[in-house]
């Protein structure tokens, strides 16, 4: 698959995304939507990529927001339709059914803090920045931010992000609990790839459901959240990853999961 706006490689079961329009700060067009979209239907079915890495080329953007010249198009017939669009985008990354971490080596604006907080991890790198700063522009967030960032760092941190459009760094962003992980530049590819393998050498059906589970927790009162985490639990129990999981422990040994 060849994209104009993407780069994507698989190696050792991880795949990496890389947003590739440097010269725009990697500032996401109609095309790299479309292409993303693509490229994650087809992750999604491919039994080789088991754990996603999401980044931007370049060292100064994740993703610097949504294409500003293509937003000057629309108008109050168009907008919704614009704003549903990319939130299906997004939501593909949340639904994936394989955990999406992002590397975030710089600007996460806009759609591209959308973009972040639409994985499931994010490792940022010290210098990078975020910020949802659409109420400069007279608009709002609109794939996802409104709701993903207040249910990540509450309502009271959200609003202040968006109300002000300020950019928060990395350590600030951390400390709200925004990024699970901040690191240095040069180490943001082995620190996201570290994690990454960490996540791999699990049982791959405990780390699917356990995903399933936790992201119903926004969807769902706790009664029904419950009953959905008791029954993936009784799944995995009948798993032969589960087998030789608790196996290996009473032999004391590692584990030798077969995804199965
Ligand atoms: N959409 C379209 N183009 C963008 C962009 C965006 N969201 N963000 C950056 N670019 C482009 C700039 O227009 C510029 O293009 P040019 O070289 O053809 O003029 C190029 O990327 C470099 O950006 P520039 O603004 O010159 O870099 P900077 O270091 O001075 O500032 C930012 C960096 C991130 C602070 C600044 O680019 C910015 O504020 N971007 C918009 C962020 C935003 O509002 N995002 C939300 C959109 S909903």
């Amino acid at each position: 698959m060849n994209f104009e706006t993407l780069i994507f490689e698989a190696k050792n079961h991880i795949g990496t995304i890389t947003i590739n329009r440097p010269d725009k700060l990697n500032a996401l067009n109609l095309k790299a939507k479309s292409e993303l979209a693509s490229l994650l239907e087809r992750i999604k079915s491919d039994p080789d990529v088991e754990v996603v890495i999401m980044t931007g080329a370049g060292e100064k953007a994740f993703v610097a927001g949504t294409d500003i010249k293509e937003l000057t198009m629309l108008n109050g017939d168009t907008g919704k339709d614009f704003a549903v669009k990319g939130q299906s985008v997004f939501n593909l990354i949340e639904n994936l059914g394989k955990p999406v971490i992002a590397a975030v080596n710089g600007y996460a604006l806009g759609g591209g803090c959308e973009l972040a907080l639409a994985c499931h991890l994010r490792v940022a790198a010290e210098h990078a920045k975020f910020g949802q700063p659409e109420v400069n522009l007279g608009v709002i967030p609109g794939y996802g931010g409104t709701q993903r960032l207040a249910r990540l760092v509450g309502k009271g941190r959200a609003l202040e992000m968006i109300l002000t459009g300020d950019q928060i760094d990395a350590q600030e962003a951390f400390r709200i609990g925004l990024v699970n992980k901040v690191v240095p530049a040069a180490e943001l590819r082995s620190a996201s790839e570290a994690l990454a393998r960490k996540i791999l050498s699990k049982g791959q059906i405990a780390i699917r459901l356990a995903l399933k589970a936790v992201n119903m927790t926004h969807e769902t009162n706790l009664t029904d959240g419950l009953e959905l985490e008791a029954s993936l639990f009784g799944l995995c129990c009948g798993s032969e990853d589960f087998k030789e999981g608790t196996a290996a422990f009473l032999e004391k040994r590692k584990p030798s999961f077969k995804n199965k």
